[in-house]
């Protein structure tokens, strides 16, 4: 089975945890939350990692890259939220909060959080000793001290650096796909975590550059946020050309960061396509 198809499994199966006593409106709000998904890098990234490691646990592995993309999911719930960025579109449709309203926005975020770490405690019979580093892993990337929660929090201080912003809440659920990916295939995650630091610094940048340089329509979700929110861009801050050089510049250093392994060519190649879908030809163009 490819990964895409893992992924979508693995995440059916943990939203089935909602059962016939949890209110309807809730599992609609989840449910629209992860489904469709966007692009489920993450999780791929994460399988993939697994699968340069020997990957002798596929439920284990299927089980980290569930739980990451269910905290990349609460994190996008959260972040469109009127408290936030106040987006009403994400993925070509209306935000949870504008389809079901903020309280169960605010729940349905929460729910996938504490979602993502039941999914990994049901996979822990497989590998118990694994279970320990893998949540601590995706633990530190979500929450404390430099996850998602610390990186959106930089947006209450009254100064901010960019890169650790964008370390923080980004590259940190990115490091987590990597090292869990790793981990959960009884690797040593060492090598690996170069990776994910610089793709996911890569991505943030990508987003940035697409918040200036793409279209609603084709992003599906707004564009211009970053400066109607008074919020720190790449592009803001080194100047268009040279936030799409530095782009380049990490997506060369992950390129050049995979370990030897089995498959490490196909890897490299993955990451160099996945370049030229975040900044396309034609935005890459503009720098010139
Ligand atoms: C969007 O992430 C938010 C950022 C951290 C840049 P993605 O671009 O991976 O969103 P989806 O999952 O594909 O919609
Ligand atoms: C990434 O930042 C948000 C996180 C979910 C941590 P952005 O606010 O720039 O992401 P988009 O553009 O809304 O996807
Ligand atoms: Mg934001
Ligand atoms: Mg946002």
């Amino acid at each position: 089975m490819d990964f895409k198809a893992r992924i979508e499994r693995s995440l059916e199966r943990s939203l089935a945890l909602a059962d016939e006593h949890t209110p309807p409106r809730l599992v609609s709000a989840l449910r629209h939350s992860v489904f469709p998904g966007g692009a489920r890098i993450r999780p791929q990234l994460c399988l993939a990692v697994a699968g340069a490691c020997g990957d002798d646990e596929p439920g284990l592995s299927e089980a980290a890259a569930c739980a990451i993309e269910l905290l990349h999911c609460a994190s996008l719930v959260h972040d469109d939220l009127p408290c936030f960025d106040d987006a009403a579109l994400r993925r070509g449709r209306l935000s949870v909060h504008k389809a079901y309203g903020e309280r169960l926005a605010v729940l349905a975020g929460d729910a996938l959080i504490v979602l993502s770490f039941q999914v990994l405690a049901l996979a822990a019979a497989m590998r118990p000793q694994r279970l320990g580093p893998i949540v601590c892993s995706i633990g530190a990337s979500a929450g404390l001290p430099t996850g998602i929660v610390a990186g959106q929090a930089w947006e209450c201080e009254p100064r901010v650096s960019l890169l650790e912003y964008q370390r923080q809440k980004t590259g940190s659920l990115f490091v987590a796909a990597t090292v869990a990916g790793a981990q959960a295939a009884g690797a040593d995650p060492t090598p690996w975590r170069r990776l994910g630091e610089r793709l996911g610094e890569a991505y943030q940048i990508a987003d940035d550059i697409r918040d200036v340089a793409s279209d609603p329509a084709q992003l599906g979700k707004p564009v211009g946020q970053d400066k109607a929110l008074g919020r720190p861009n790449a592009c803001e801050e080194l100047g268009f050309a040279q936030a799409v050089r530095y782009f380049d510049r990490l997506m060369d250093e992950a390129v050049e960061s995979i370990p030897e392994c089995p498959g490490a060519a196909h890897f490299r190649a993955l990451v160099q396509s996945e370049s030229a879908r975040l900044v396309p030809a034609e935005v890459a163009r503009l720098a010139a």
